[in-house]
């Protein structure tokens, strides 16, 4: 605090006047990423989809590997990666001169001009019940993580592990969340790494599963974030109106029972199936496009959720396109937002950039993308998201505005102290 004069301080209460925290020029840096899957034999050039996910305001991707093609592909796109290594990887990434080499030429020949943020080790790996697996996972984080500092890329690219949401042996009420008793072993020191390298903690979370498995029980409005009564949580008070939110409190309980309630939780995937088998009761095109138009519209917002309201949510929907290789049941293979051809899997209120538009989705292809990839509304009315470049404005501006008074009261964001550990 050196730094910090009367000087600063009458800038910093100037500011605060013209920009009250609950301002919206003070919104938190709430953005919406995308699961870019490839378990398909027609998708699109990598090139074709960048003008894609502009069209629908997308900032970050996630990978389930470090493909070249799309890396190359996303060179000076302003678009953020997460890039993905697989659980058959993890055995060798024991080895530090192997996961040295992977840094080399997965993430350090790309930088900067992509812009590779974080490093995804391994998927789902505890709830795989493989001690072998799973006993390989934070040492290959570790290896990679070591292999980043050498290179002194550690500071801009963050190392983590996405978990599946079935890591929690309680999730409700969200305040009494709590992990699997026999995997706090695993997750403990993972945490308290993730804690010291300020990465986040990544979960997949599909209220669709809830729905499918118990649709008499629970409400489809709820799982979908549509207009319902909620459920209030009896441990904290709490009012919950939509299912996502209260499984990321649950985390945020079940991270806060372990020492580290400030740990970021970023949701890694999250979607709903426009199509599925007979038995998977909630598969539809109206439902997908209830659960991500709606969901998109939540994360504009730009709040976070009722327990931690003061978090950015980080949400990575589940997925860009229809992936027709997908092995399981049918809604595998169908929990894109696009069809492989670039046109829209249903209406979720903009039409790509064709100038097709609503009810002529045939048109809305690849061919037909052009700049300024100005969106298209929706249906109006129909209370569903329409991305506007308004929204996007207010975006930059409060990154803008919260870095100058991070600079002004001579703090350049958060410690890794500040996010808990005990
Ligand atoms: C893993 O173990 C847990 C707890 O014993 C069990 O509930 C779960 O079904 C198992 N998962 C798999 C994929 O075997
Ligand atoms: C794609 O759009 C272009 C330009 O509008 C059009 O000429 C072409 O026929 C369309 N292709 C398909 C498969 O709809």
């Amino acid at each position: 605090m050196a730094y910090f004069t009367t000087t600063h301080l009458l800038h910093l209460s100037a500011l605060l006047l013209l920009f009250p925290p609950n301002s919206p020029l003070l919104t938190l840096v709430s953005s919406i990423g995308i699961n870019y899957g490839q378990i398909a034999n027609n998708l699109p050039s990598p090139e074709k989809v960048v003008p894609l996910l502009k069209s629908i305001g997308a900032d970050k991707v996630k990978l389930y590997d470090a493909d070249p093609k799309v890396l190359k592909a996303f060179a000076n796109s302003d678009i953020e990666f997460v890039v993905g290594i697989g659980n058959e990887y993890l055995s060798k990434l024991q080895d530090l001169s192997v996961a040295q080499s992977w840094i080399k030429s997965n993430v350090q020949s790309y930088l900067p001009a992509t812009k590779i943020t974080s490093i995804a080790v391994g998927n789902e790996v505890l709830t795989f019940n493989d001690t072998s697996l799973s006993g390989s996972l934070l040492p290959a984080m570790q290896n990679i993580h070591t292999a980043l500092v050498n290179v002194k890329l550690d500071r801009q690219v963050t190392v983590t592990t996405a978990h599946s949401l079935a890591v929690l042996e309680t999730s409700y009420p969200p305040s009494s969340g709590a992990f699997r008793r026999d995997l706090v072993p695993s997750i403990s020191p993972i945490l308290d790494f993730l804690s010291k390298t300020c990465a986040p903690f990544l979960i997949n979370a599909y209220p669709f599963f809830a729905y499918k498995g118990n649709s008499k029980e629970v409400s489809l409005d709820f799982v979908t974030f549509q207009p319902n009564a909620g459920i209030v949580d009896s441990g904290s008070n709490l009012h919950y109106d939509n299912m996502l939110f209260a499984q990321i409190d649950a985390v945020y309980a079940a991270l806060g029972q372990l020492g580290y309630p400030k740990l970021p939780v970023q949701i890694s995937e999250t979607g709903w199936p426009s199509k599925g088998d007979d038995d998977e009761i909630g598969a539809s095109p109206e439902n997908a496009k209830k659960y991500n138009g709606n969901l998109l519209k939540v994360v504009n917002q730009k709040n976070g959720t009722p327990a931690m309201p003061d978090y950015d949510l980080n949400i990575f929907v589940f997925a860009l396109f229809n992936e027709n290789l997908k092995p399981g049941p049918t809604s595998e293979r169908n929990y894109g937002l696009f069809k492989p051809d670039g046109t829209p899997a249903y209406n979720l209120g903009f039409s790509g950039v064709s100038s097709g538009g609503k009810g002529n989705p045939g048109r809305n292809n690849f061919t037909a993308l052009s700049p300024p990839y100005a969106l298209l509304p929706g249906n109006p009315g129909d209370g569903y998201m329409v991305i506007s470049s308004a929204g996007r404005f207010v975006w930059k501006r409060s990154i803008r505005i919260k870095i100058m008074i991070l600079l002004l009261i001579g703090v350049v964001g958060p410690h890794c102290d500040d996010m808990g550990g005990i």
